[in-house]
């Protein structure tokens, strides 16, 4: 394939690249250069997408077979992609986001669940779950050939920037009690980056359309496994103490995000770990095991360091002390393992 990626040097976007050059695919890909260059062999372009004009000297009269598009924030610079590359290339692929849909998502949820308001011409980026939807329908409304829209949730594996795994290893790293949000066996839901990638360049391929719910089955790994395959790739002498989830509420710890990937088994964010996947699954979707993605991620935190922090997000991770003193509670309850 001609590939063009809008993006290219992050995470997911990294991942489409380096797999789309293994595959064989020419590789175009098109950021304003500011985080560096893409994988070697992939032809760089340089233009801020937020100005239509600068996007559209950067890309020429170019064609290509397929583009893929990993945009997060204004809508309008999505659907200014589409209507530029509309008759230029053969399929859209845009990175989405299980967001877009109304909160709480319904547990097992499908790709029919309700979905927020989003609105193409929009400049906001303020509000994700609206960005993300807006730029589902610039996709739909304004690129006139197929198009398909991969709903991820929780996106693992080596180069995440947000920090959530990597908060995880370096804790185990620095060793000792490590508090392990229960129970042990909380079924999880998370796609690879390169999972993810291998996938869209298939359904560009295939010319698959529409929304797809694009991370694993719920319980393709489970905390304990997620923890255990961190201990095992840091090597650290790290012991696992395993919270039960009504001790981390009454504690005041936030979910998800002071403990990263964690969602309790119950209440309105348990669904972030139980969406439906058959369709994904059906359309060609594999998922590497937990232990892979956790080793990788290790690998690279080791060669290249650890991501810097991104301006205006707030950090994952709990504070050693609050850890502390829960742990501190849990002296003698027989919760290690
Ligand atoms: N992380 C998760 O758990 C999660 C979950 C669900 C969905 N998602 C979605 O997954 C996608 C992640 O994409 P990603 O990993 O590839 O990372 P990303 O951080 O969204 O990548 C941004 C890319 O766009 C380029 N870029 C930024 N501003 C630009 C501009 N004004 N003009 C041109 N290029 C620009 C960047 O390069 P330069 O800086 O060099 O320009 C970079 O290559 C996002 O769409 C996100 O919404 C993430």
């Amino acid at each position: 394939m001609r590939l063009l990626v809008l993006g290219g040097t992050h995470h997911v976007g990294r991942a489409v690249v380096q797999a789309a050059l293994e595959q064989g695919d020419e590789v175009t890909t098109l950021t304003r250069g500011v985080s560096g260059p893409p994988a070697p062999g992939a032809q760089a372009r340089h233009a801020d997408r937020t100005d239509p004009e600068q996007l559209r000297a950067a890309l020429g009269d170019d064609t290509w077979d397929a583009v893929i598009d990993t945009w997060s924030l204004a809508p309008r610079v999505v659907r200014d992609s589409a209507r530029l590359l509309s008759g230029r290339a053969g399929h859209y692929g845009y990175v989405s986001s299980r967001s877009v849909y109304t909160w709480p998502i319904p547990p097992r949820g499908d790709e029919s669940a309700p979905v927020v308001d989003g609105d193409p011409a929009s400049a906001d980026a303020e509000d994700y779950a609206a960005a993300k939807r807006g730029g589902e329908l610039a996709v739909t409304e304004f690129f006139g050939g197929p198009s398909v829209l991969a709903r991820a949730g929780l996106i693992l594996g080596p180069y995440e920037i947000v920090g959530r795994m990597p908060w995880w290893l370096r804790r185990i790293e620095r060793g000792g009690d490590v508090l392990a949000p229960g129970p042990r066996d909380r079924p999880l839901q998370y796609i690879d980056c390169r999972d993810l990638a291998a996938w869209l360049l298939h359904a560009a391929e295939a010319h698959l359309t529409g929304a797809y719910n694009a991370v694993s089955r719920p319980g393709h790994a489970t905390m304990a496994s997620l923890l255990d395959a961190a201990v095992a790739a840091t090597g650290a002498d790290a012991n696992l103490v395993w919270v039960p989830p009504e001790v981390i509420e009454q504690a005041g710890i936030e979910p998800w995000t002071e403990l990263p990937i964690w969602a309790p088994p119950d209440g309105e964010i348990a669904s972030l770990h139980d969406g439906d996947v058959s369709k994904i699954y059906a359309a060609g979707l594999a998922c590497r095991p937990v232990a892979e993605t956790v080793a990788d991620t290790w690998a690279w935190l080791q060669a290249e360091g650890d991501p810097p922090a991104r301006p205006g997000r707030p950090a994952h991770g709990l504070d050693p002390a609050r850890e502390r003193a829960v742990l501190a509670g849990q002296a003698g309850s027989g919760a290690t393992g």
